[in-house]
């Protein structure tokens, strides 16, 4: 069996590290992405040699993968809270804040993270910067809003591209929404873009995961560094 690049090895060995916390019991998050999917494979695993779980996905892909996984889900739409979300980062920085939504998925995911009594972000540590926006923040909008809120992210100072598919039609979300790449530069004032973002209508969700994430586990060569969020 291939054993695949060193930065799969390292996505690997932090979500193996994330899923080694599930307990039997607990309902679980599973985030979206390549990251992800070795969590997804890793619990499948332990669900296979007797642990009991229930989880619930951040995306429809998520979902199927998990299901094939022989994984429990139950429909978030049944469920208010969850006791660990395990989900990917584009880019993470040393306060833990993050941009996700390279899959697209950041709304699903942001709600499922919220729930969750405990969030482990993993990542290879390709992802980890010292200042955000080294890569676009994407945001889901409403195809009726597409150049509003367009407009409003150039008069934040984003470059907004909506996200396409090589035939030239937009990618959608899950929920049949546009994604468009915004690029910031270095997002100096996170917390500040995000509620700048947040009151924009038309704008559904963006990737700027403040305060979410409770444990960073990142996968480097000489082996995964787990991190606690400090205050
Ligand atoms: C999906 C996400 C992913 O977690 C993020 O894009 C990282 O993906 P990958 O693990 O494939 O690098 O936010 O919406």
């Amino acid at each position: 069996m291939a054993t695949g690049t060193a930065t799969d090895r390292a996505k690997r060995e932090a979500a193996e590290a994330a899923v080694a916390e599930i307990a039997s019991g607990m309902l679980v998050g599973l985030g979206t992405g390549s990251t992800a999917a070795f969590a997804i494979a890793a619990l499948g695993r332990r669900v296979r040699e007797g642990l009991q779980v229930t989880a619930v996905g951040t995306s429809l892909a998520t979902e199927a993968a998990a299901r094939a996984a022989g994984i429990a889900m139950l429909d978030f739409a049944d469920v208010a809270h969850t006791d660990l979300v395990i989900d990917g980062a584009d880019e993470i920085d040393p306060a833990f804040r993050a941009i996700k939504g390279g899959g697209g998925a950041m709304l699903r995911e942001k709600i499922v993270a919220t729930s969750a009594a405990r969030m482990i972000c993993i990542v290879d540590s390709g992802k980890t910067v010292a200042t955000l926006g080294t890569r676009p923040l994407p945001i889901e909008v409403l195809p009726f809003a597409r150049n509003f809120v367009s407009d409003a992210v150039r008069a934040l100072g984003g470059e907004p591209i909506v996200r396409m598919m090589p035939d030239g039609t937009p990618v959608l979300s899950d929920q049949a929404n546009l994604l468009i790449d915004c690029r910031f530069g270095p997002i100096t004032d996170p917390a500040g873009l995000a509620s700048a973002l947040t009151a924009v209508p038309g704008m559904l969700g963006h990737g700027l995961f403040l305060t979410e994430i409770d444990a960073l586990f990142v996968g480097r060569d000489e082996g995964t560094a787990r991190l606690e969020r400090r205050n």
